[in-house]
């Protein structure tokens, strides 16, 4: 019996929702193998902090960190739940976590699955062909115009008083002057771009040709920080002799993904620029509720969906809760390939299994996806297609 410790953060709103089926996959795991999983439920968020003026209670982040071996969250975000200085309560809970465990990649597969729709043109027009998306994009976590977020002066950046002007110069520019560094690293890329090319040599290369590629995607005609990032790449690369090399600038890549997805194996981008193609990605597989990640670092990882808290959609048990069912398959991966536990990467493809004959079959589907059924439902039918599964196998 090997047992695993799993904090449990629901945080808030539809994130409480979709936690619950997460922990129901878990639950599943543990009746069907001899593996165990040791849940702790960890309170946090907006809402959390309205109730109790505290982010998430003290020695959370500690057990998160010595504690856990791996960690779940569901989504941050409360409406009028706000610090003093301005920002999103909560909000420290997981960039805290990203920075403070040095989970620097982001690591966000962005697959169609058959009988999803994506969502390109209108609603659900658009239908799926064999190999039309299945990328995965790794966003570096920990820098660029993420690095200062947790302490940058909340004050000038929101304009409140008393100003005070910024202590670089900024000619041509009056009034008031707010503005976010973007420090970009030699080893915070390199350590993301050698994910990277490890994770494509797990993969089936690039939908359209089979070929193993790592896109380096940046804006290295303008800053020097992405000039840095693509000469790292460039020098990563030539340990890694298996992957074809690919280029591309931020702009030009929206436009690249959203007409040919089937070109991309496995993209490697700094914080902002990932942060905003991966919102795009998720257009290509059916939608935010189909987007799973996991925040990686050496020791630790946290895994959620990428949709936050969907205020308007909470409390009435409808959102599709696939992105976080694939977050704990991607949970599952993690902690299989860390502990050199087979059996548990093994569980992780047939939780991706037991999604995609759920969504093949195309019975039962929430609303995003064009039908009409629940959260739990639609969390209870995988479970137990994942049930029979287990049993079939271990
Ligand atoms: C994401 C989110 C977060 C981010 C927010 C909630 C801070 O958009 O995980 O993509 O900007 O990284
Ligand atoms: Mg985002």
């Amino acid at each position: 019996m090997s047992d695993y410790r799993i904090a449990i953060l629901p945080g808030d709103g539809t994130g409480r929702e979709v936690a619950l089926e997460a922990q129901r996959i878990l639950d599943t795991i543990e009746a069907n193998t001899n593996i165990g999983f040791e849940q702790t439920v960890i309170p946090c968020g907006g809402k959390n902090y309205l109730d109790t003026g505290e982010e998430w209670a003290e020695g959370s982040f500690e057990f998160c960190r010595d504690e856990a071996d791996a960690i779940y969250l569901g989504a941050i975000g409360y409406p009028g739940a706000t610090l003093d200085n301005g920002d999103l309560a909560g909000g420290s809970v997981i960039l805290g976590m990203r920075s403070g465990l040095d989970l620097y990649a982001n690591v966000r597969p962005i697959k169609l699955y058959e009988g999803v729709p994506h969502k390109i043109h209108g609603k659900f027009t658009q239908v799926w062909q064999p190999g039309m998306v299945d990328m995965t994009i790794l966003r570096e976590n920990t820098e660029g115009l993420y690095h200062s977020l947790l302490r940058r002066s909340a004050d000038r950046a929101l304009g409140r008083e008393p100003y005070e002007p910024p202590e670089l110069e900024f000619p041509g520019l009056s009034g008031e002057v707010a503005y976010d560094p973007r420090p970009i690293s030699s080893v915070g890329s390199e350590r993301l771009m050698r994910m990277g090319f490890e994770i494509a040599e797990t993969r089936n290369g690039a939908p359209v040709d089979g070929v193993q590629r790592v896109t380096c995607v940046d804006k290295s005609n303008v800053t020097r920080g992405c000039q840095l990032f693509r000469s790292v790449f460039e020098r990563v690369a030539l340990d890694y002799p298996k992957s074809e090399l690919d280029y591309s600038y931020i702009d030009a890549f929206m436009q690249w993904i959203t007409r040919s997805p089937e070109y991309y194996d496995v993209v490697v981008t700094s914080n902002m620029f990932g942060d905003i193609a991966t919102d795009l990605g998720a257009v290509l597989q059916g939608g935010m509720g189909m987007a799973a990640s996991g925040n990686i670092g050496d020791n630790q990882a946290f895994f959620e969906p990428v949709h936050g808290s969907a205020p308007k959609h909470a409390g009435q048990n409808k959102v599709n809760p696939i992105a976080s069912i694939n977050s704990v398959q991607m949970m599952m991966d993690w902690l299989g390939r860390k502990k050199s536990n087979e059996q548990m990467i093994q569980i992780g493809t047939l939780i991706d299994d037991s999604v995609a004959d759920h969504l093949k079959d195309g019975k039962n589907l929430t609303y995003d996806l064009g039908g009409k059924a629940s959260c739990s439902f639609v969390g209870e039918g995988i479970s137990s297609r994942l049930a029979e599964k287990l049993a079939e196998q271990f």
